[in-house]
């Protein structure tokens, strides 16, 4: 990216979370606390008709908050990367909230498929038969790294509905455009709307996921609501936010970071502490946290610690040229 790594004293006090939010307990617990100590006024209107949204959500034991520490709430909804809304870490939380609506929104499935639809983001998610939460790890390209309890649906539900032609082996995935409510669409810093891409078979990976929600509440607008793609062993800029259209193509489609210096990033993205970006090192990240974990360090994990699950994607390609 074209910014700097901010240092650890620069993250402000206020950014700091309340113990309480911050302890892992069991989910049921979790949600009792957020009632309890935000009461209904922080919640959307979507989580507490409980109706739209899907919520709530079961957590999948396969990918439980017990296994990772997740990041504090504050910090993961207030130190973001959203292009759309400014460049500065703060920046999507201040602008994304001042009257941009993410609600209603609607999807596009189209390209190669035998069923190009749209969809109402609620009905779709009635549809797919509700969302689990996955608690993930979230590295940025930036070398900074969190744990996120995302809630969601697997992205493979959705190439199933879409039902793919022979010939689709990749997805592009496309950000609304919106220069009037998108402040940051009005700077030609990168060409909108942000565009970016999947192979087929790395889209029904089990591992990749749609997030709706974050901590078990509907996603907030600088999260990427209300659809936003979330691919844990690939640099977070593939996790592209506020998804409007994905399309089924024969032929890999770029992606806005690669366009943008295709020296430094390229189409796959994916983890890896031996491949350094050109202008700094990837083999250690930052973990962002609070109290008694800020500034800490921790070396990068191959595939962000799921090599286990992906390797697989990638055998025979060399990943240091393909990166
Ligand atoms: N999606 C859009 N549309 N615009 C963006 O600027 N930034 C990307 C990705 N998705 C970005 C985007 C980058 S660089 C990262 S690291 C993640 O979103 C950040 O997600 P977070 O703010 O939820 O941590």
């Amino acid at each position: 990216m074209n910014i700097r790594t901010p240092q650890d004293w620069e993250l402000p006090e206020s950014a700091v979370t309340a113990e309480s939010l911050y302890q892992l307990r069991p989910r049921r617990d979790f949600l009792r606390t957020l009632g309890i100590g935000l009461a209904g006024a922080a919640l959307s209107s979507r989580h507490l008709l409980g109706a739209t949204g899907g919520f709530p959500s079961l957590e999948n034991p396969a990918y439980p908050a017990s296994a990772l520490k997740p990041t504090p709430y504050e910090f993961i909804t207030s130190y973001n990367n959203f292009y759309e809304f400014g460049t500065d870490k703060a920046d999507p939380k201040m602008y994304a909230n001042r009257g941009w609506k993410s609600e209603p929104w609607t999807l596009e499935l189209a390209g190669l498929v035998r069923a190009p639809a749209k969809f109402d983001v609620n009905d779709l998610i009635k549809q797919l038969g509700g969302i689990e939460q996955r608690v993930y790890r979230h590295r940025c390209v930036e070398a900074w790294s969190m744990v996120v309890p995302w809630d969601g649906f697997p992205l493979a539900k959705l190439v199933a509905l879409a039902d793919p032609k022979p010939e689709a082996k990749f997805l592009k995935f496309t950000t609304l455009l919106d220069r009037v409510s998108m402040p940051g669409q009005k700077d030609n810093i990168i060409e909108w709307p942000y565009v970016e891409g999947l192979r087929l078979d790395e889209a029904n990976h089990e591992l990749a996921f749609i997030a709706t929600g974050i901590y078990g509440k509907a996603i907030p607008n600088q999260n990427g609501a209300p659809l936003r793609l979330v691919v844990p062993w690939k640099y977070g800029f593939k996790g592209i936010k506020s998804i409007v259209k994905i399309e089924f193509t024969a032929k890999a489609p770029r992606n806005t970071w690669n366009l943008m210096a295709p020296d430094e990033y390229g189409f796959y993205a994916n983890v890896n502490p031996n491949v350094d970006h050109p202008r700094w090192s990837q083999a250690s990240e930052r973990v962002i946290g609070g109290k008694g974990f800020a500034g800490s360090r921790q070396r990068t994990l191959m595939f962000n610690g799921y090599e286990a699950q992906v390797a697989g994607l990638y055998k025979g390609l060399d990943l240091a040229k393909y990166y």
